[in-house]
């Protein structure tokens, strides 16, 4: 952990909640603060839940979540409850909290399992069952699964089975819960083999379209080329969900090969600001995946140069 004080946090947090800058900016800010952690850091990244942006709110909250910090639980907490947040954002919220793992929001979860907006229900459904894998793992191997070699905090742990073909099936039968198909889902992305991907690309048909969107994060965690058929016909999908059409935009940016910079620059104008902005983002983000750059999140350095 680098050694900052606590007025160049609140620099980076200036950066973060300053509407002119461009979106590219403020995301990099946030991972900066998000890298750091501490109170400061949460306390900037609260903040910014007044923005118009539902692109960087929902990236607020998931940042919040994977910082696993107790102390960003009450804001998240009125995000989820705020009916006036786009559902993208209170879904997010919900996750993050999920992520976070307190016992005792089970029965905030609860309240929420069965809200109006189905991506917001979907989440606490998903969550509160993670919450009570948490607390009925018995074994060391148990708690090593919620250990992903993605370095995120995953909304399930992947499932023990290691057959395509079962997985699949699991994964797409729709009489299971929403967190057996995402242990489904988890296992396929480690697996990562051509099979596995392609397993993966089918869950994008999926009714749920909070499935369809993990499915699509889980390609931007892969960075797999094999990959980018299925995220680059999700993306011109205009009929699709925005929030998965803004994982597979975000998914393509991070595999960054000249295909996936040419599809994201045509819907750098896309009608829904969710879709443009995230275009804009993955296109940063693909510049530095081609570019020596040390780390992606370097507000740090330019912020106290
Ligand atoms: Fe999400
Ligand atoms: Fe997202």
């Amino acid at each position: 952990m680098v050694n900052i004080s606590e007025s160049a946090i609140e620099n980076i947090g200036k950066v973060l909640n300053d509407p002119k800058r461009p979106m590219k900016e403020r995301f990099r800010a946030l991972f900066s603060l998000r890298n750091l952690g501490g109170e400061t850091a949460i306390k900037c990244i609260s903040e910014c839940f007044t923005d118009d942006s539902v692109l960087l709110k929902h990236e607020l909250a998931y940042c919040l979540g994977q910082m696993q910090d107790v102390r960003a639980v009450p804001v998240l907490k009125s995000v989820l409850e705020d009916k006036n947040q786009d559902p993208i954002v209170r879904h997010e919220a919900g996750e993050a909290l999920g992520a976070i793992g307190d016992p005792d929001l089970q029965a905030l979860l609860e309240k929420y399992q069965n809200d109006s907006a189905i991506e917001v229900a979907e989440t606490c459904q998903i969550a509160l069952q993670r919450l009570k894998w948490i607390a009925g793992r018995k074994t060391s191997e148990e708690e090593n699964l919620s250990q992903s070699r993605y370095a995120s905090i995953d909304p399930a742990p992947p499932s023990e089975v290691a057959d395509v073909e079962e997985l699949r099936n699991t994964m797409m039968d729709e009489s299971n819960s929403l967190f057996e198909r995402y242990r489904a889902l988890f296992s396929l992305r480690n697996l990562g083999t051509t099979e596995s991907i392609n397993a993966l690309g089918e869950g994008l048909k999926a009714s749920s379209a909070l499935f369809r969107h993990e499915v699509a994060f889980i390609f931007g965690q892969m960075q797999d080329e094999r990959s980018v058929p299925f995220l680059k016909k999700t993306l011109e999908d205009t009929a699709e969900h925005e929030m998965v059409r803004h994982e597979a935009a975000e998914a393509l940016g991070s595999i960054a090969t000249d295909e996936c910079t040419e599809v994201l620059k045509r819907y750098l104008h896309d009608p829904r600001p969710v879709v443009r902005e995230s275009c804009e983002v993955a296109l940063d983000m693909s510049e530095y995946e081609n570019s020596p750059e040390f780390q992606y999140a370097n507000t740090l350095l330019s912020v106290q140069a």
